[in-house]
């Protein structure tokens, strides 16, 4: 249950190449692909098609962590809406009115799936988004976003998020890898998939690397249904 996501470095020459060596050596291992701003910025929307293109029948999440005034995000869903993306991510500090209801409104004309982080992986995630989580669960629920992103980095959370929501939502968790969290640990609390981006993508074997990610993932949830 791996989300990978798509962020090639700034040393990538051939975009086109780099995409194609990893969706064709990962598409049937992954559930779906994120992708977020350094491919937008290094390969614009023809890079998102590209991704469509190349793996149709993976989850295509646009990773923009859109923070912006209703109106203006619900140009960018426009936009984004000719790519053949599945689902975009967007902030709850951004909050309900002139912001999320118009976002969610417009997701729901265009047929583009909403997720909404929740709290994030990296440590300043505790200064001041942590403290709002469970306002953003209900606000999650208000709007009735598909899914969410919580942190691998802080398992408690995720549990707390199925708790309060029940299976009503997806919940997505990076963090694992690079970020220090083990494969497995968020689907043991309650995550439905868990995004890798690094550990598998700068590997001079992705499918390789992305085999022994799921074989962990599997040993721990496996432990996990026994405790
Ligand atoms: P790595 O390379 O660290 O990539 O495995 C992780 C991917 O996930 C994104 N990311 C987050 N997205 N909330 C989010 O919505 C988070 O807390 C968070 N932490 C990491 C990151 O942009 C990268 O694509």
């Amino acid at each position: 249950m791996i989300i990978l996501a798509l962020d090639p470095g700034a040393y990538i020459e051939d975009l086109d190449e780099w995409l194609s060596k990893i969706i064709d050596e990962t598409k049937d291992l992954v559930v779906g692909y994120k992708v977020g701003l350094p491919l937008l910025i290094a390969g614009g929307l023809e890079a998102y098609r590209t991704v469509r293109e190349k793996a149709p029948n993976n989850l295509l999440i646009a990773d923009l962590k859109f923070a912006d005034v209703g109106d203006i995000m619900s140009i960018s869903i426009d936009h984004l809406s000719k790519t053949g993306v599945d689902a975009v991510i967007a902030h709850s500090f951004i909050g309900y009115k002139d912001a999320l209801d118009k976002l969610s409104m417009k997701c729901f004309e265009r047929n583009i799936k909403l997720i909404l982080v929740i709290s994030m992986s990296h440590r300043g995630s505790e200064e001041y988004i942590d403290r709002h989580v469970n306002e953003f669960i209900e606000l999650t629920d208000k709007i009735g976003a598909w899914g969410v992103v919580a942190p691998a980095t802080r398992p408690e959370i995720i549990k707390n998020i199925r708790e309060r929501i029940g299976d009503r939502i997806k919940i997505f968790s990076p963090g694992i890898g690079f970020q220090g969290a083990e494969p497995g640990t968020a689907i043991c609390h309650g995550a439905d998939y868990e995004i890798i981006g690094r550990a598998v993508t700068t590997s001079s074997n992705p499918r390789e690397r992305l085999l022994e990610i799921l074989e962990v993932q599997r040993e721990v949830i496996e432990r996990c249904k026994r405790s």
